[in-house]
C-alpha cells in the first residue's frame, strides 16, 4: 500500500516549507516562503528521523560508479547527514554543509564526514575554499534540499568546485518538489541518471505501523508551522479517514515514497 501516495493526493494549498508540498499552484494563505527549517524538539526530531525512509546505499554506489575518483564528496543541505553517511561508504571524505546550525546539532557522527555550518552570509569564495577549492570535488549530493537553494548562486559554485572532467552532481527528493523535479532548472550534461526535465523515478520503502504513521505525520515540520499559523493539518476527521484506509490497526504496512533524481556533469 502506498501510504504516501494517499497523502500526496490530499489537497494542500500551502507554499512548501520543509517536508512536502503540493507544488502546483501559488495560493499561499500561510506565508512560509522564507522558512527553510523549523526547529523541532529533539524528541520530535528523533520521531521524524526514525519514521522517514532512508536513502538506499545502492543509489550512492550507482553514483560512485559514474565518477572516476572517490576522494571528496560534498553533501549540501545535509540536515542530520542522512545522505552524507551513505556517501561516506563510497567516498573517502564527505564535507557535509548546512545553513542551519540546529540541523547540524542532530547530525549523525561519522569518521569520514566533516559537518560544517555555512550560513547564507558566507561568501561564494569562502564556501568554495572551505569545500576544497576549484576542481576538487568528485560528487556533489543535494538530498531533498535543492528546491530551497538560490540556484543562480548555487549552480556557479557547483561548476567551480566539481572536478572537470569527472565530477558529477546528483540531486534527489522524496517530496513533491518542483513538480517532481520536472521543472527544476538543472543545467548539467546527462550522465544517464535523470536529466533536466526528465528526472529518474525511484522508490524508497519504509515498513511502518499505523501508530508510526501518525507519529511521523505529527512530527512533520510543515504540520508544526501550520499549527503556529492556527491551521490544523491533521484534524480528527482526516485521521479517521487514514485509519479506515489503513484497515486492521495492528497491521504493519510498507509505505512507498516516490523519489526523483537528477544527475549530471559540467558541460565543457
Ligand atoms: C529537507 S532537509 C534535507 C536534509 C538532508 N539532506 C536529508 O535528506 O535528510 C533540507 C536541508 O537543506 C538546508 N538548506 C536550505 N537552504 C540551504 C542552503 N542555501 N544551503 C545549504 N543548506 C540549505 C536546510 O537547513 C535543511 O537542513
Amino acid at each position: 500500500m502506498s501510504v504516501m501516495k494517499g497523502i500526496m493526493t490530499l489537497p494542500f494549498p500551502f507554499e512548501s516549507v520543509d517536508v512536502g508540498c503540493e507544488d502546483f499552484g501559488s495560493f499561499s494563505p500561510v506565508n512560509t516562503a522564507k522558512r527553510q527549517t523549523v526547529d523541532l524538539s529533539s524528541e520530535e526530531a528523533v520521531v521524524y528521523s526514525e519514521a522517514r525512509p532512508r536513502y538506499p546505499s545502492e543509489w550512492f554506489s550507482m553514483l560512485a560508479a559514474l565518477t572516476p575518483q572517490h576522494s571528496v564528496a560534498w553533501d549540501v543541505g545535509t540536515g542530520n547527514g542522512q545522505a552524507a553517511i551513505s556517501v561516506a561508504e563510497v567516498y573517502e571524505k564527505v564535507i557535509a554543509t548546512d545553513i542551519s546550525d540546529e540541523q547540524l546539532k542532530q547530525a549523525i557522527p561519522h569518521p569520514q564526514v566533516q559537518y560544517v555550518h555555512t550560513p547564507l552570509e558566507m561568501s561564494d569564495d569562502e564556501l568554495v575554499s572551505l569545500i576544497g577549492g576549484e576542481n576538487s570535488v568528485d560528487l556533489i549530493t543535494a538530498a531533498t534540499a535543492v528546491q530551497w537553494f538560490d540556484l543562480d548562486r548555487f549552480y556557479p559554485i557547483v561548476k567551480r568546485v566539481l572536478r572537470k572532467p569527472g565530477g558529477i552532481i546528483a540531486s534527489q527528493s522524496f517530496k513533491i518538489a518542483s513538480q517532481c523535479y520536472k521543472t527544476l532548472p538543472f543545467p548539467f550534461e546527462s550522465v544517464g541518471v535523470g536529466c533536466e526535465g526528465k528526472p529518474l523515478e525511484l522508490d524508497m520503502h519504509k515498513v511502518m505501523s499505523f501508530q508510526g504513521l501518525l507519529k511521523f505525520l505529527s512530527s512533520l515540520p510543515v504540520v508544526h508551522i501550520a499549527k503556529e499559523q492556527g491551521v490544523d493539518l491533521l484534524p480528527e476527521e482526516l485521521l479517521k479517514d487514514f485509519e479506515r484506509a489503513w484497515g486492521e490497526p495492528e497491521s504493519v504496512r510498507t509505505a512507498t515514497y516516490k523519489t526523483y533524481m537528477l544527475a549530471g556533469k559540467v558541460k565543457l
